[in-house]
């Protein structure tokens, strides 16, 4: 296929979506449009030759740039991040582990969101079950193509999760991830660990073999303090008990972690530092920040997209500042407001080799990560012509 060819069907996609979503999906609240897209999910990962042609359509818009990125081999260097392909959320073991037997899809998108987008973060999954929290947990915000979101963690458990994926192991992605976050609520720092490595056991014991792990130690919206995992001791616990387990079962798969916006400068240098003695891969940075909700000022709610932006792009910019001071082999991987080429690039122009994206989905549409890459594309194209001219 040309890249002419392409060009123009994605020119022809971007513009589609961004007509037709004020009429189609920007009517509805994004919680409702939240919730009708999980019941479309679930429909479309069984319904029939919906996952040949999805896959066909990611085979058509791609823009493949094979990278080794943090101990692994991607065909693209845009991720879906965690959050979109989480499962469902159960109040209990029994239940969840029920449903599984009854073969429920437990998992909306597991088959049709890797087809059509690529490789994808599943997850996060806590050790047990989670409801997460009730109400209105997700907004949007137009004008900035930022959400804010609490859906807290919802989750089915590690073990139900394991088993949904585990038996279906043949029909899972050839690229994906699999996010796993400390247990909301564990203060207690050997619980915690014996709960991260339970949850890495059973995916293990399972069958399913990720092409990387996310641990998240950054989790906003839930009952704990998003920093309480991130300071020095419990990164080093947390971390080095998870690559302890995988070397003991001789897997290869690398270990990446989450970490949050708006730390202190000398917290991102810690981090790297117990990163880099404990041989995590790459760190994720980053996941949203927390602000008041639209609703109330007293609940906080993550914010996702542009307004996250400049927090997530400091931040990498804190973290790669150390990685080349300290010549740490851990890879940065951008997250937070990739919504277009110009934010992209922002953080190739730091040195970032990849990126993870989830509020893009909501405001360019599921072939969000290969429009991102033609714009890119089409600006590095015109820079480089002005460059030309100008000598000339
Ligand atoms: C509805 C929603 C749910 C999310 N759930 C998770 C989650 O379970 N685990 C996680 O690590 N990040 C989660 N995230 C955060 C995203 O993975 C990402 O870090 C964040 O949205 C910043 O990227 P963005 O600016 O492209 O949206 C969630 C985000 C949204 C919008």
């Amino acid at each position: 296929m040309s890249a002419l060819f392409r060009i123009w069907l994605l020119r022809g996609l971007a513009a589609a979506f961004e007509t037709l979503a004020p009429f189609v999906l920007f009517q509805r609240t994004a919680q409702a449009a939240h919730e009708r897209l999980l019941r479309w999910l679930r429909f479309l990962d069984n319904a029939p030759l919906c996952v040949p042609i999805a896959d066909a359509l990611h085979r058509l818009t791609t823009y493949e740039y094979a990278t080794d990125l943090g101990g692994a081999r991607l065909s693209q260097r845009l991720m879906l991040a965690a959050g979109l392909v989480k499962g469902d959320g159960f109040a209990n073991e029994d239940e969840a582990l029920h449903a599984v037997s009854a073969g429920d899809n437990i998992m909306p998108g597991w088959r049709i969101v890797p087809a059509l987008a690529g490789p994808v973060e599943f997850g996060s999954f806590t050790r047990h079950p989670r409801i997460g929290n009730t109400g209105t947990v997700v907004w949007r915000h137009e004008s900035t193509r930022s959400t804010q979101n609490r859906v807290g963690l919802r989750s089915p458990g590690a073990r139900a999760a394991a088993r949904f994926l585990g038996l279906n192991r043949s029909k899972l992605p050839k690229e994906f991830g699999i996010n796993i976050a400390a247990s909301p609520g564990v203060a207690n720092i050997d619980e915690q660990t014996r709960d991260v490595v339970e949850s890495l056991e059973f995916f293990l014991d399972a069958g399913v073999r990720p092409t990387w792990f996310t641990l998240n130690i950054s989790c906003p919206n839930t009952e704990d303090d998003p920093q309480g995992y991130q300071l020095e001791a419990e990164t080093r616990q947390l971390c080095s008990a998870f690559i302890q387990s995988l070397r003991a079962r001789e897997v290869e798969i690398p270990l990446w972690v989450k970490i949050s916006p708006g730390l202190a400068p000398e917290q991102y240098h810690t981090l790297m530092q117990v990163f880099s003695d404990v041989g995590v891969r790459a760190v994720v940075a980053t996941n949203t920040l927390p602000k008041p909700s639209p609703d109330d000022d007293n609940v906080h709610a993550g914010l996702g997209g542009g307004e996250l932006h400049p927090e997530a792009l400091n931040s990498v910019r804190l973290l790669l500042a150390e990685k080349n001071r300290k010549r740490y082999a851990i890879d940065v991987i951008a997250c937070g407001g990739i919504v277009d080429g110009a934010s992209l690039r922002e953080y190739k122009r730091l040195g970032v080799k990849a990126g993870q994206y989830w509020t893009a989905l909501v405001f360019r549409g599921p072939f969000a990560a290969a429009i991102i890459e033609s714009e890119l594309a089409r600006h590095e194209r015109r820079l480089r012509a002005f460059h030309r001219e100008s000598l000339a």
